[in-house]
């Protein structure tokens, strides 16, 4: 249990910046106990129940989710051109932030959290978490395709690690890496001669996409969490 000032209880929650709960605070809006509480420092327990214009109030601290990022939207929290992947999630915190990125004209599995440590941890690359990415592709896959991805491809700033390839035709297939450098599958498959032409993340982890459409978002079970932070 964490005990804090009811102003960053407050504005954790979602109710506007630190001035903001002041201010709410100060007009005897906020309530615990059927009491108003008019000091923004007075300090409470994360599991109390705070009352605000009547409407009861629960501390959250961490929020997993994930959404089936649709193309045409950038993996961060802001950007001055594009839509980012937060205008298709509405997490209560303001502190969200997506766990890795897929390129603007990626679709697919992207996990969503406040939990840093979790994040930090999914991304290290000594944990190696599998992504499985479906693959569609300019040029005839060449018969020797899986063998290649599984020997090291030496790029400008790595080398890959041997990667599962499954063709689906002659133009489709998956290929699930343990690593997510900067555009890696896209060059990997240029490095066979076989410019993607889209693709689309499948699986993250244990976690796929089964029945979730593009655009859309869910909440992740505590079980899912629990199994991710074993990673
Ligand atoms: N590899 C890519 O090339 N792009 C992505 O978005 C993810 C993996």
């Amino acid at each position: 249990m964490a005990i804090m000032r009811l102003d960053k209880f407050l504005s954790h929650m979602g109710y506007g910046t630190r001035k903001e709960v002041k201010d709410l605070i100060k007009k005897g809006l906020v309530e615990i106990d059927g009491k108003p509480i008019k000091k923004p420092e007075t300090k409470v327990a994360d599991d109390t129940t705070v009352y605000v214009e009547g409407i009861p109030l629960n501390y959250v601290q961490y929020e997993y989710y994930l959404l089936n990022k649709p193309q045409g939207c950038i993996s961060a929290t802001q950007d001055a051109n594009y839509p980012t992947v937060m205008d298709f999630v509405f997490p209560i915190r303001n502190d969200c932030a997506p766990v890795g990125r897929l390129d603007l004209d990626t679709e697919g599995a992207l996990l969503i959290t406040n939990d840093g440590k979790l994040s930090h941890k999914l991304l290290s690359a000594k944990h190696h978490v599998p992504k499985k990415y479906y693959v569609e592709v300019e040029n005839k896959l060449p018969g020797d395709a899986k063998e290649r991805f599984s020997q090291p491809m030496e790029f400008e700033e790595f080398t890959s690690l041997p990667a599962t390839y499954q063709a689906i035709d002659d133009t489709h297939a998956y290929l699930t890496i343990v690593e997510g450098k900067y555009h890696q599958v896209k060059r990997m498959f240029e490095r066979i001669g076989c410019p993607v032409t889209f693709l689309k993340r499948v699986e993250f982890g244990f976690l796929n996409l089964d029945g979730l459409p593009t655009g859309e978002v869910r909440e992740l079970s505590s079980e899912e969490v629990e199994k991710l932070q074993s990673y």
